[in-house]
Order: C-alpha cells, then structure tokens, then sequence
C-alpha cells in the first residue's frame, strides 16, 4: 500500500520522519512545492514529494496531517477522488482560549472522527489516528525498548484498521485499538486516552491494557 502524508507541519513532518526511519516508502505534499521537496531530498530516497492532488490520486492511504477546517476543506474539494482510500484523521478540533490555554472549537461530546467520518463518500475508510501526542512526543518516544509506546487508534473497518495499525508499527510505536470511530473522542485532545487529556503521559502496550 501506498501511504501519502498531506501537510508537512508539526505533525506531518514527524509521522513521515518516523514512518522512513522505519524503512517506508512515503509520499509527501504540503501547499506549497518546496516543504516536500526539502523534505524528500533529505529522506535518503524514501520519500516523494507530488502536489497534493497527485498524492490523492496515487496513495492508498492518506494520513491528513492539517487543521480540522482543513480536511473539511480537502474531503470537499477531493470528495471524488476518495472512494477506496484509507483516510487517516489525526485532528484535535481545538484553537486558543485566549488565556494561554486551549479550547474545544465542536461541542464538548463531539468528536472530530465522527464528524469527519460524516463527510466521507461511501467507499472511503477513516482511521482516527496519530493525533495522541504532541509532535514533541511523536519524535521523542518513538522506538523505545524494551517496551514500545502506544499510539491509540479508531477504525469501523478492521482492515483499514489493521493497515494502518502496520503503519503506527513501523513509524515505532505499538498500535492499540480503541474500538470504533464513536470512540473517537477518547484519543482526541481532552479524551481520557490523549497526552493532553486524562492520560497525560505516553504509556506501554501492557499499560494501555488497564486503560482500554
Ligand atoms: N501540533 C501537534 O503537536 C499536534 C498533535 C496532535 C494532533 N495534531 C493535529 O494534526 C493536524 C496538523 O497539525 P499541525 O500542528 O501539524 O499543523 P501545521 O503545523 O499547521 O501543519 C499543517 C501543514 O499542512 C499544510 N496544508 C494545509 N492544507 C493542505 C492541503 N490541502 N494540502 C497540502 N498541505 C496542506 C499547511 O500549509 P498552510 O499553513 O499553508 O495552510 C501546513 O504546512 C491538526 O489537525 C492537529 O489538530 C497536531
């Protein structure tokens, strides 16, 4: 399968960094040419750099490593193209609350994955994915031994579910699902399994077992 990081921003940047440390082949677009185009020079021959309409057009699956407003935006404009694709939603749908802190910009019992998932053509699968910690920690805790630490995710459909959870192994995590997109909200910020939520820490598989 072929995997396409659209947005090479905090986020972006860091899965994509993980998944060609992990020896994955990726393909990378942001806005302009020449995030990507830096960004490909530099990975050694993993990565390509292809305008994001391109990448659509090419990847199997497709991390969206954008703002919230943005993948509304993307899933709009790129609707008839996504059918049979593997949508990767790492959004945190939250802005500043002008005191120094943050606020959720959706109610407070939505999540982003269902909303999200509400938006997608028949056909095209989401994983609620990569959005649990901060890029910090997505660089600092990836690959540790002896027990990796876990990224948490959300998929309706096993399959889509399972490739990805080979993606969060290979970028050096330990995949653990936490069941469906209606679960969403729990691995989105302030969700009891997000590093800036009840949870508050990276934790190991064995860990993630209590929690889950
Ligand atoms: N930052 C974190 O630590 C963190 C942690 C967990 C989850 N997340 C989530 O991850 C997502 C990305 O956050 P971020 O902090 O990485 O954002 P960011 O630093 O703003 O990066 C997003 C990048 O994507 C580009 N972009 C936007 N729409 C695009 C499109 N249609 N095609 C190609 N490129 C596009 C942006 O370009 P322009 O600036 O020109 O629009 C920007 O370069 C958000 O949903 C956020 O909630 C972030």
């Amino acid at each position: 399968m072929k995997t396409a990081i659209i947005g090479l921003g905090n986020i972006g940047k860091q899965v994509a960094l993980n998944l060609v440390a992990g020896g994955q082949q990726v393909i990378v677009a942001d806005h302009g040419p020449t995030n990507a185009q830096d960004f490909a020079r530099a990975s050694g021959g993993k990565a390509r750099a292809l305008a994001t309409a391109d990448a659509v057009a090419e990847a199997d699956i497709i991390v969206l490593a954008i703002s919230f407003d943005a993948i509304k935006e993307f899933l709009s404009e790129y609707r008839r193209k996504l059918p049979a694709k593997i949508i990767v939603d790492p959004s945190n749908p939250i802005a500043p609350d002008g005191k120094g802190g943050f606020k959720k910009t959706i109610s407070q019992d939505q999540s982003s994955g269902q909303l999200i998932a509400a938006l997608l053509p028949p056909g095209a699968r989401l994983v609620k994915a990569f959005g649990t910690l901060v890029a910090g920690s997505l660089k600092s805790g990836a690959r540790r031994t002896p027990e990796p630490n876990v990224l948490f995710y959300a998929s309706d459909d096993r399959d889509a579910g399972n490739a990805v959870a080979e993606l969060i192994k290979a970028s050096g995590f330990a995949p653990v699902r936490i069941g469906g997109i209606d679960q969403s909200i729990r691995i989105e910020v302030f969700g009891d399994l997000h590093e800036f939520g009840k949870l508050g820490k990276l934790v190991t598989a064995k860990e993630a077992a209590a929690l889950v």
